[in-house]
Order: structure tokens, then sequence, then C-alpha cells
């Protein structure tokens, strides 16, 4: 017959033979075989005693109680403790190089021209606009005849265009979306169309056969010449900053009328806090939408009025960050991509 101070000595003896056989164990079979066997429910030892917990006057099993569960708790740790030291040394190599430099981890982070793209959609967004899209492959008629340009203008020639089959193209500008959305959609049309466009030209510092656009459109009644350049001048303002001005040049697009290239003049900060202005830099080519446009969408001109404007995102981000050649955007040198990425240099 047990008592309560002698189960508690059997306990005490219990705990060392466990931290003993634990401290001996050498790898992690060993280790379970000693959890096992010391505080395993059905035959562990240590439950083996508390077994004789029933044989006891109930004013003895509170104290073995508390006794059981300090041991219990107290092998336990030590188990966990020297199965995490048996993990550390074990491994390819068991000894611990301190001297070996971290490993970096990587973060993701938006392309250059993803990053100048989100920014142009924010401030549009602001203004009310919506996100259209197209297809990249496009029928002639979307990419030229309906906005105003016949077959035989030089645009439409195989030397700039990537036929796919007869009149079947990959587009070569975003302008075919202005078709898509006003024969989908009644106007009041604001929208911002980005995307790819593809041309036959040759990979250099300014040039690349597929390259991203970003077109802008707005049809309404009574949309006019002061609604286009306070529109235009006030993306200006808001992207590049309060003190940038606008400037029109005209120019000649078939599906525009007048058409302007956009340049703008930047203000910037010198090191020393004075302020300086950029020479023009043109960003964009735009106009009012010809009313021969809208007829063929199915728009009626005589009620409706727009402008359009169309501007290459690789562009803006080379004024934006300096860069001087278009090929280093696609290049994935790390070096130069993660100078835009949140975490910094590679
Ligand atoms: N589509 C023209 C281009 O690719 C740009 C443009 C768009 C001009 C809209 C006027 C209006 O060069």
């Amino acid at each position: 017959m047990s008592d309560g101070p002698s189960l508690i000595r059997d306990l005490e003896a219990l705990e060392q033979e466990a931290l003993e056989a634990t401290a001996d164990a050498t790898d992690p079979d060993d280790l379970e075989a000693v959890r096992i066997r010391f505080l395993g429910r059905k035959d562990g030892r240590i439950s083996g005693v508390l077994r004789g917990l029933g044989g006891l006057d109930h004013t003895e099993r509170p104290a073995v109680g508390a006794a059981a569960n300090r041991v219990k708790g107290v092998v336990s740790a030590a188990l966990d403790a020297r199965a995490a030291s048996l993990a550390a040394e074990s491994g390819p190599d068991s000894a611990l190089d301190l001297s070996l430099p971290g490993r970096r981890a990587w973060a993701g982070g938006k392309h250059p021209i993803t990053l100048v793209l989100d920014e142009i959609w924010e401030v549009f967004r602001s203004m009310g606009f919506t996100r259209a899209r197209g297809p990249e492959a496009e029928t002639e008629w979307y990419n030229f005849e309906a906005l105003n340009t016949p077959l035989d203008h030089p645009a439409a020639d195989e030397q700039d265009t990537l036929y796919l089959e007869d009149s079947v193209l990959l587009r070569s500008h975003t302008s075919p979306v202005q078709i898509r959305t006003l024969q989908n959609h009644a106007p009041p049309v604001r929208i911002l169309a980005p995307g790819w466009v593809y041309r036959r030209d040759t990979y250099d510092a300014t040039h690349t056969p597929a390259f991203m656009q970003v077109e802008g459109l707005v049809v309404d009644e009574g949309v006019d010449f002061v609604d286009f350049k306070a529109t235009l001048a006030e993306f200006a303002r808001r992207f590049w900053g309060p003190g940038t001005r606008i400037r029109l040049r005209p120019s000649f697009f078939p599906f525009t009328e007048p058409s302007a290239e956009v340049d703008v003049k930047r203000v910037i900060t010198l090191p020393d806090g004075s302020t300086r202005e950029t020479d023009w830099l043109e960003i964009m080519g735009a106009g009012m939408v010809d009313p021969a446009v809208l007829d063929a969408a199915g728009v009626d001109s005589e009620r409706y009025t727009g402008f359009a404007f169309g501007m290459g995102p690789a562009r803006i981000a080379m004024l934006k960050y300096g860069v001087t050649d278009l090929r280093t955007f696609f290049e994935n040198d790390m070096r130069f991509l993660a100078q835009f990425a949140p975490g910094g240099e590679a």
C-alpha cells in the first residue's frame, strides 16, 4: 500500500531517470522512445505512478497530483529542448558557420512601366475615368478604317504593321478601343485603355516592336477644346506637380481634328533648393475626335463631340526616371529592376 510521500519520492526518482535518458539520447528515434517510456499515456512510467493515486487517502491526492504535473512539465520541456538541439546538430554540415552571409528574402516589386501605368491610371481615375480594354489581334477595320485611316495610308502598310492573316493584324495602337467602347456604351464615355501594341520596328534605344500605350477617350454632349486642354493640363499637374505646364503643337492624325502633340515643361528643384524649368518634352498624341470616327462607331456626330489621346508609359517612365535606353526596361537585369522595388538594391 503506497502513501503520498512515497509516491512523490518515486516521481522525483523518475524525473532524474528521465532527464538522464533524455540527455543520453543521440537521435530523434531514441528521444521518441524516451518520451513514450516516461510520458506515454498508457504504459508510461509516470502514468504508472499516478495509477496508485486511487489507493490514497483523498487528503493526500492533491500534493501527489501537483508533483506529477510538475515532473511531466519538466521532462516534457527537457525532451523538446533536446529535440531542438539534435535537429540543429543534424543537417548536411552540422557546424553552424556564423561567418556565412545571410540569405536575402526576395520581395517582388512592380516593373517601372507598371508603376508609371498605375500612377497615370490613378490620376485619370480621380477625374472620373473608367478602364476599358480591347483585343491585341484586331481587324483592319478597327485598327484603321473605322479610325478614318484608309488602307492605302502609310500606317496601314505591311512595312509598319504586323499582319497575322488577310485583314487581321496585331493592333498598331490602342485607338481601336475607342471604336469598340463607343459601339458598346452610349455616351457619356470617359475611359482609359492601357495595353500592348505592335509595330514592325527595329529593336533599338528608342523603339521596341511591342510596347505599351494608354488610350484616353472622352465623348459627351458639348465636349469642346477647352475641356480637352484643361483635362490634359490637369493630368500633367497631378502627375508631375503643380508647376507643370503643357503646350499643344499642331500635328496630324487621321482620327482627330484638330490634332496635336502634347509637350510638358516641368519644374525641378535643384540640390540648393532653387527651381528650374525643364525643356519641353513630348508626352502624347491627341486631338478632338473626328466626326467620321463617331459615325463609324454608330454615335450621332451631330449631337456628340469628344477628345482622345494616346501616350506611351515607357516613354514617360524614361523621362521620369532618367532612363536613356528603352531596352533597359525589357532586359530584366535585376540590378536595374531592383531599384524600383520596395526593398531596394539587388
Ligand atoms: N494612336 C496614336 C498613335 O499611336 C496616338 C493618338 C491617340 C493620337 C489618340 C490622337 C488621339 O500614335
